[in-house]
């Protein structure tokens, strides 16, 4: 018999139509192959909808802030029922940029320089940091988004209307720009399964260029790079998927700049919309859209 799978999509963060999208594409496909499906959002009816349903495995489909970032895996580690992607410990990790770009750091993963900004030194100060560490345009964003959300390229001009447009963060990070080309892996398991080229029509591959057909970003596969160079980026996403302690399928963003890759960050539970990139990869392999989900499902577990 076909298992019973309960998507978890929705959720509180900003990156919630992202999630339901992600949610609606697997129960789709899931339901096409035969299995019984019922979505649920991860609010105060998730345990009765869990305790109805009795779903043999649950698909987190949820993006963002108390659906990536281990609160929710917390949760799940309650069920005693398998639930896909990473668990608490890397799930968190992983969704705080400062925490994992130390630890790419710590074992050599080229990422960009950076420090985060507490809103507690004046203008000026901030400017000599700036100034001081690499040079503008600098690159503002928080620590635990996603999807690009309050991502911005700054100037010295408009970096203090910025910081002051998103200062309900209390702590973000300034990070060196860099330029070049934008190069995303994805690692399913152990293994390497593939990389792909964005090239976005918009300034970089912001929300809009992400999710908006129109903006036309242009997907590109096979990546063009020298067989060797193609191998570095893939084993440096392995290698970070391994130390986070990752589970599942992972998706890690680069630029590509001067021959060396900068790892933005690794992202634990990627999109699955119709957009999304896994997905696009897993087909170039010859892993149809069910085959992917059914690996997923298979993976999960739980006690991670
Ligand atoms: N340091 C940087 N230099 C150049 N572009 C960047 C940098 N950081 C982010 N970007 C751009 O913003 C996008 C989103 O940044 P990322 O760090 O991956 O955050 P998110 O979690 O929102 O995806 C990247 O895909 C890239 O286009
Ligand atoms: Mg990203």
């Amino acid at each position: 018999m076909k298992k019973k799978v309960l998507i978890l999509s929705g959720g509180i963060s900003k990156e919630r139509l992202i999630s339901l999208d992600t949610g609606l594409q697997v129960a789709k496909e899931l339901k096409k192959n035969g299995y019984k499906v019922k979505i649920s959002e991860p609010d105060n009816n998730l345990e009765k909808n869990i305790k109805n349903f009795k779903p043999n495995v649950i698909f987190n489909a949820l993006h963002g802030q108390f659906g990536e970032d281990g609160y929710i895996q917390t949760i799940l580690e309650r069920f005693n029922i398998p639930y896909t992607h990473s668990g608490v410990i890397a799930s968190a990790i992983a969704m705080d940029k400062e925490i994992s770009k130390k630890i790419f750091i710590k074992n050599k993963i080229k990422t960009p320089k950076f420090f985060t900004y507490l809103y507690d030194i004046n203008n000026l100060d901030l400017l000599k940091k700036i100034k001081n560490k690499f040079k503008f345009p600098v690159v503002v964003k928080p620590l635990n988004e996603g999807s690009s959300v309050n991502v911005y390229i700054c100037n010295e001009k408009n970096i203090f209307r910025i910081l002051n447009l998103i200062k309900q963060y209390k702590k973000v990070m300034i990070e060196e720009f860099i330029g070049g080309r934008e190069i995303q892996v994805a690692i399913m398991g152990n293994n390497k399964l593939g990389a792909i080229e964005l090239k976005p029509k918009r300034r970089f591959y912001d929300y809009k260029a992400k999710y908006n057909a129109s903006a036309k970003t242009k997907h590109i596969i096979p990546v063009e790079l020298p067989k060797k160079k193609l191998n570095e980026v893939l084993s440096t996403a392995l290698k970070a998927h391994k130390i986070i302690g990752c589970k599942g399928v992972t998706r890690s963003d680069f630029k590509f700049y001067n021959e060396k890759f900068y790892l933005l960050e690794i992202n634990t539970q990627p999109g699955m919309t119709k957009l999304s990139l896994v997905p696009e990869i897993a087909a170039f392999k010859g892993i149809s859209f069910i085959k992917l989900i059914e690996w997923i499902l298979k993976d999960a577990s739980t006690k991670k």
